[in-house]
């Protein structure tokens, strides 16, 4: 395959990007970036994308790992495109610095605003904003398809006015947020033992236990169990009950799940 495109999803953003990027290369294979064992992930296509959400002006725990095990072909043309809400900080940067410790150059790297998931900053986006950026980005997506088709390398787009101390700041302070913030994730009088959390969780970090969800300590905060309850059971700490939900309007629920 000439083209592969790797993604991260917790609400189905960079799932979207990734399936409208594949349609519009061709010749594409979708691979998503979820909790593995494996020690090395190699791909061996010409041109090989990464779609990641920024978290904390950063990636995500689960992309920096799969960076760390990531072996491609030499010669290969290397993109990414990080999604975010409203501000990236240096998550492209963190990005390039993290292939670069692997001897991969990023050769093109972009970043689209789509809709906010971040649930603890506040609920879903009015419909018709939501509906803006992902038309926005849905132009973006045929400009950087064309500069992908045509292997060309690229500025990576960064914002100048965040620096990147205030990246690796807010980075760390989002690991340590895995392991504080999951302990306050909770599924109330609402749960219907249906086990979607379950099934939809990427490092598989959620089980039901006399069937209601339980947590490990292995959470990325992607928030998909959360968002993804079809009743809106699950809550994190006192915040969510009256938030409203997020998950990208053209996905379905089953193209999420990480776990049968
Ligand atoms: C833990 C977490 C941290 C986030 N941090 C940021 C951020 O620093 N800046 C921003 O603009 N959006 C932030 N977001 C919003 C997501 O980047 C954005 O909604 C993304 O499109 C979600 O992609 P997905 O649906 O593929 O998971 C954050 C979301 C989560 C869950």
């Amino acid at each position: 395959m000439p083209n592969e495109i790797f993604y991260f999803s917790g609400t189905g953003n960079s799932l979207a990007l990734a399936k409208s990027l594949a349609g519009k290369l061709g010749n594409a294979r979708l691979t998503r970036i979820a909790y593995t064992d494996e020690t090395e992930i190699v791909s061996t296509a010409e041109k090989v994308g990464i779609i990641y959400p920024v978290y904390a002006f950063g990636m995500p725990k689960i992309v920096k790992a799969f960076i760390s095990k990531l072996k491609v072909s030499p010669g290969s043309y290397i993109f990414a495109i990080c999604n975010y809400g409203g501000m990236s900080g240096g998550a492209m940067k963190q990005m390039q610095k993290a292939l670069a410790a692997k001897d991969i150059k990023l050769n093109a790297g972009f970043g689209l605003v789509m809709p906010s998931n971040y649930l603890p900053f506040g609920g879903a986006e009015l419909e018709e904003k939501c509906q803006k950026k992902v038309s926005r980005a849905e132009v973006r997506l045929e400009e950087i398809a064309s500069i992908v088709k045509a292997g060309e390398s690229k500025r990576i787009e960064s914002p100048w006015y965040v620096p990147y101390w205030l990246t690796a700041l807010a980075s760390k302070s989002y690991v340590k947020g895995t392991v504080k913030d999951v302990k306050k994730f909770h599924a109330d009088d609402k749960c219907i033992s249906c086990g979607l959390c379950v099934k939809v969780c990427p490092s598989a970090n959620v089980r039901l236990v006399d069937g209601r969800p339980q947590w490990g300590s292995n959470c990325e905060l992607c928030l998909a169990c959360l968002q993804w309850c079809p009743v809106h059971a699950i809550q994190i700490g006192n915040i969510s009950p009256n938030r409203k939900r997020y998950h990208h309007p053209d996905i379905k629920v089953e193209e999420m799940f990480y776990n049968k």
